[in-house]
């Protein structure tokens, strides 16, 4: 039997670093290519085949452990049965919460407020690791420009650089000013690289990304994720470019530890290895194993293409050196991470699962999260004056699916609707109507209309809760059709018949076509999937307690043919000037205006990218940019005024963008560069201030080099990414 490196061995030897040299060196190629290897768990009951595997060094990690028990018993065996008592890393997938359960990731990224999604994270870790976690397969950074993919919801939406910011603040959530912090785990960031650019948004679809717009957009929050010290990485599913990212070096060996220097490890995804037989990447089981060790994947996730690992080198398929370049780093964060010494899952002396911290975040975020997207004749908040409402819709009072996809750990006992809210916040000075309308999301049955239409009439105001039931985003939900599903747009337009002012709000995973819905309500709210304290946040933001704030992550197509549609496009030769201008009957075959336009639908997107309303509103003005020329290496300071010109306080984000004007490598119409929330009081004035600096504002040239080229940009301050306050700064 071997010695076994425990904690002290790793402190004493000044950061383990010499003592995994001295494990690899004792390690068989069995045990190694376990340390490569991660199970998924499925029953509660430890098969006897799972506690061999790990007594046999075979595996190094499991996801979805199903109790602290089960992960520590199989621990215990790890370190005191095993061979060299490496402890095991177990991981699963929490996204967004735990057991406290926060609004999707776009919903999150709708706040524009990483200081509070890095609180968000840090509790998720807390009530994770409480649960015997170790690592959890979040941040997903993958750019999502196309809502009919399902995952967008899990993404942080269109944008590099508020994905960037978003991305970055969750890794420092979970894993702590450093790896190993107590309550922490270890982040993931994925999926490395361009699922979200899915062909036609079609789940698992191939993408076809030219390197320049791979890196500067798809790959930036990434970067950003890794300069934020995330301890580990997951491939995709997707083929990028002719290439599975799985078994692609140029993205793992050159990009990810040649360019940046990423030090952590690589897992891949579910079955991503094995699959890329069906891709035709690679010929069978074995070859796929080869060609993933290659590439730099670490770490298998759930199939067994690694078990092949020992043969392969003994057959001179795959280099030693590569297997233990892959242990070094699996070993390394397992180190890192502070298994070594504390294995074990220990209760916490008070438990912080739920807790009324965790909540109140929850509670915070969901209420940040929520967009205002139409406020007619300020029927938001409701008044005084409102003493009857209706409420109605399958979203009103439904626990389980304001969790969101990506919620296994959430309880819907534990999660707060809008209705139980709503009675205990109003239930004795208004008088609650309630009827559902429609018993889901999804079904045809129209016999709940008769209530609901009877219940608006009662009402001084009707409040509408439709969307989209979590199980219809998330991994694997692609659709094709994005508006309302089942027959909810059906009772809108019969509840609009009624004549009571409408309060619409979309609780969804993803943007859907909703021109009509809005068109029929007063007011609309977009309030994802807000999670345990959905229900309180939302009417937090009805009654005027908190005013709304948040602002779209992604652009809201009006209809479906417009995707993809993103703010930070090209613009072409012939760039519309005019909206739909349609076609009349027997106009001739060589129309005027060849513009870049359709002729069905306007060129603009519903709601655009960064825009949402708020109770107040807010004026941009005085925008200086100081010095407004400048040297390569040199910043500028951009300063303006922001006034909330409203009655009440409110928050706005302010947002700036930029264009460069002309370039060797033409550039999107805007760019996102800062934002930040901020608070005014009524009628109160403040001056902003941002610091741009020339690096700011280059790109990746044709040569693949990141470069800054003189020349004229526009800077644009602003709501939204329409932002109209323009002025210039050069780079000489
Ligand atoms: C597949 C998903 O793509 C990935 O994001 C997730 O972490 C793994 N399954 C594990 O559940």
């Amino acid at each position: 039997m071997g010695q076994a490196l425990n904690g002290s061995d790793v402190r004493s030897a000044g950061g383990g670093v010499p003592l995994i040299e001295e494990l690899l060196a004792r390690m068989t190629l069995v045990e190694k290519a376990g340390q490569m290897s991660q199970l998924p768990i499925f029953q509660a009951e430890t098969t006897a085949q799972t506690i061999d595997a790990v007594r046999e060094g075979r595996v190094g990690s499991f996801l979805n452990a199903q109790s602290v028990e089960q992960r520590n018993g199989l621990q215990r065996v790890a370190v005191e049965e095993s061979r060299l008592k490496i402890p095991l890393i177990f991981g699963r997938d929490v996204i967004h919460g735990y057991k406290t359960v926060f609004p999707i990731p776009l919903g999150q990224s709708a706040t524009f407020d990483p200081a509070l999604v890095e609180r968000a994270a840090a509790a998720a870790a807390a009530e994770a690791h409480e649960a015997g976690i170790d690592w959890v397969f979040a941040p997903m950074v993958d750019i999502a420009r196309d809502p009919r993919w399902g995952r967008i919801a899990e993404s942080c939406g269109e944008d590099p650089y508020l994905a960037a910011r978003m991305g970055a603040a969750m890794v420092r959530g979970f894993q702590g000013p450093q790896p190993g912090t107590p309550g922490r785990v270890a982040a993931c960031a994925k999926h490395f690289a361009g699922y979200g650019a899915a062909e036609a948004g079609r789940e698992y679809g191939t993408t076809c990304i030219p390197e320049q717009l791979l890196r500067e957009v798809y790959l930036a929050p990434f970067k950003a994720c890794v300069d934020a010290g995330v301890l580990t990485l997951m491939t995709g599913f997707n083929d990028l470019n002719g290439v599975p990212a799985t078994g692609n070096d140029l993205l793992l060996e050159n990009i990810l530890r040649g360019e940046w220097g990423f030090a952590g490890f690589v897992v891949s995804d579910w079955g991503s290895i094995v699959e890329m037989v069906r891709h035709g990447f690679v010929e069978d089981e074995p070859h796929s194993a080869v060609v993933a060790a290659q590439a730099g994947v670490d770490m298998e996730m759930g199939s067994g293409a690694y078990a092949n690992l020992p043969k392969l080198v003994d057959q001179g398929r795959v280099a030693l050196r590569t297997i233990d370049e892959a242990v070094r780093r699996v070993l390394t964060v397992k180190h890192r991470l502070g298994l070594f010494d504390r294995p074990y899952a220990e209760p916490r002396k008070v438990s912080v699962t739920l807790s009324n911290e965790h909540r109140s975040v929850a509670r915070e975020l969901a209420r940040e999260s929520i967009v205002l997207l139409k406020n007619e004749g300020r029927i938001l908040p409701l008044g005084p004056h409102v003493k009857s409402i209706a409420v109605i819709g399958p979203q009103a009072d439904d626990p389980r699916d304001q969790l969101g996809c990506w919620s296994f750990d959430g309880e819907a006992a534990a999660s707060l609707t809008v209705l139980a809210a709503l009675r205990e916040r109003c239930g004795r000075d208004i008088q609650i109507h309630h009827a559902k309308g429609v018993e889901d999301c999804r079904t045809h049955d129209r016999s709940g209309f008769g209530a609901a239409i009877e219940a608006a009439k009662k009402a001084d105001v009707v409040l509408a809760f439709v969307g989209e039931p979590a199980n219809l985003s998330g991994e694997c939900r692609s659709r094709a059709f994005l508006d309302l599903p089942g027959v909810q747009q059906e009772l809108l337009e019969c509840l609009a018949e009624v004549g009571r002012p409408i309060v619409v709000t979309v609780l969804a995973g993803r943007p859907l076509t909703i021109g009509r819905t809005c068109e029929l309500a007063q007011a609309a709210l977009y309030a994802w999937h807000p999670g345990t304290m959905g229900g309180p946040a939302i009417v937090d933001l009805l009654t005027g307690d908190v005013a709304p704030s948040g602002k779209l992550p992604v652009s809201f197509p009006r209809a479906v043919g417009q995707i993809p549609i993103y703010y930070n496009a090209k613009n072409t030769g012939r760039p519309a000037t005019s909206h739909a201008r349609g076609i009349p009957i027997g106009t001739p075959l060589d129309p005027e205006g060849f513009e870049s336009s359709y002729i069905d639908v306007d060129v603009t997107p519903e709601f655009p990218f960064g825009f949402g309303l708020s109770y107040s509103s807010f004026e941009y003005f005085d925008l200086r940019v100081t010095p407004s020329r400048g040297k390569i290496g040199s910043s500028a300071t951009i300063a303006f005024q922001m006034k909330n010109a409203g009655d009440v306080p409110g928050v706005d984000v302010a947002q700036l963008y930029v264009r460069d004007r002309v370039a060797t490598v033409t550039r999107p119409v805007r760019e996102l560069k800062r934002f930040e929330r901020v608070s005014l009081a009524r009628g109160e004035t403040r001056t902003i201030e941002f610091a741009l600096t020339t690096q700011d504002l280059g790109f990746w040239g044709r040569d693949m080099r990141f470069t800054v080229e003189p020349g004229v940009f526009d800077i644009f301050v602003g709501g939204d990414s329409r932002a109209g306050l323009g002025a210039t700064f050069e780079i000489e």
